[in-house]
């Protein structure tokens, strides 16, 4: 099957990208006390070079004493750092690409085991990281006025620096998506409630403070996950009533792209459709989705973290569905992650120059 319908064009509001590729946001981890270094500007400039459409970065936090677990996670807020992200996108441009930066939030973690703490406990709706498991404070409602005028910052910095968009990190048990889960969120106030939609309000006054910051010509992305890495096979969004009764809130505060985080792309959201999730994102919000989960390899990213490695695999399944209509981009992880060059090689059918994902990649900044 031929992979041409990932190589169109796609343009909304302030992005213009040249093919539906996006490399997925990785945390690496190599921003000493929390500025990403040259080597980090290179390691992005690599991507842009390889043809990646859009690059979205790595998680990088937010301006809250708390809001990280680990000191090498880089910052974006602080002189140094932003300086560091102004190499950063300076050299995708002059690469030809596009980027945006994910804007993090932990909320209640686990300690790092590297030993380091933040300067102040974790925060999140109710203290907990997951149910029976308190590690943090509840936020009082200054910490979450004062949180949600940090993601604003955060935002404003990204337009200012002359990235092309903002993805604001709703998905994988952090922060925002500890306000989403009943089983992390026992608020009785307004940022709780016994409905997934009650539950929304916190990333709803979020989305609004960026969009406000930002205007309303700046692309503006959430990444969502029905699973929790405490709960593997939980579905925050149970049919797909549930999922509308979620994604219409976070679009009216003014979401433009859903990014709908799977560990395989191929699987159905739900039962009697072959939709995966951004298939019903797309579907039940009106709004361009992105894809991520597996593609082009054999095993999932739970797996790599296990030690497992992957080998690659078709993209036929996928662009079916692209074609199909079901989400307007795809975004890829390790393969880009363990090569700069992956686009290119889609592109021009080097399937045999493919790399296997090994746990080697994950503890460097792959260069060539
Ligand atoms: C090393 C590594 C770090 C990751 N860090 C983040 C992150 O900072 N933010 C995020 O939303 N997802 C993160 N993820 C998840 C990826 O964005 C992606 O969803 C996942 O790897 C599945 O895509 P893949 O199968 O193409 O690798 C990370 C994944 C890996 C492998």
């Amino acid at each position: 099957m031929n992979n041409d319908s990932l190589f169109r064009p796609f343009a909304l509001k302030s992005l213009n990208i040249k093919n539906r590729i996006v490399m997925a946001p990785m945390t690496r981890s190599f921003s000493p006390d929390g500025v990403p270094t040259a080597d980090v500007a290179a390691y992005y400039r690599k991507r842009a070079e390889g043809e990646v459409g859009l690059i979205l970065s790595e998680g990088t936090v937010i301006d809250r004493p708390s809001s990280s677990n680990d000191g090498n996670i880089p910052h974006f807020y602080g002189e140094q750092a932003l300086a560091g992200w102004q190499q950063v996108i300076k050299g995708v441009h002059t690469a030809g690409g596009s980027m945006g930066p994910q804007i993090w939030h932990m909320g209640v973690m686990a300690n790092h085991h590297s030993g380091w703490l933040p300067p102040v406990p974790f925060e999140g709706p109710s203290g907990l990281n997951h149910p029976g498991f308190n590690n943090g404070k509840t936020m009082t409602d200054a910490d979450i006025a004062n949180t949600i005028a940090a993601f604003g910052r955060a935002a404003a910095d990204a337009k200012r620096l002359g990235f092309d968009c903002v993805e604001i990190h709703g998905a994988h048990g952090y922060l925002i998506d500890q306000f989403f889960w009943e089983g992390t969120n026992e608020r009785t106030d307004v940022y709780g409630g016994k409905t997934l939609p009650e539950r929304t309000r916190f990333a709803v006054e979020v989305i609004k403070e960026v969009r406000k910051q930002v205007g309303e010509d700046f692309a503006l992305i959430i990444r969502l996950s029905q699973f929790k890495p405490a709960a593997y096979d939980y579905k925050q969004a149970k049919t797909p009533q549930e999922l509308e009764a979620w994604l219409n809130p976070l679009a009216e505060a003014g979401i433009d792209i859903f990014h709908c985080s799977q560990r395989r792309f191929w699987e159905p959201e739900f039962d009697g459709s072959d939709l995966n999730f951004a298939g019903w994102a797309k579907k039940l919000s009106g709004k361009a989705t992105i894809t991520v989960g597996s593609v082009g390899l054999s095993g999932d990213f739970f797996g790599s973290f296990a030690g497992e490695s992957s080998e690659p695999s078709s993209l036929d399944e996928l662009v079916r569905r692209m074609d199909r209509g079901d989400f307007d981009l795809v975004a890829v992880g390790r393969p880009i992650l363990a090569d700069p060059s992956w686009v290119q090689k889609i592109r021009d059918g080097r399937n045999d120059e493919l790399r296997t994902f090994t746990k080697e990649a994950l503890g460097e900044l792959v260069m060539q």
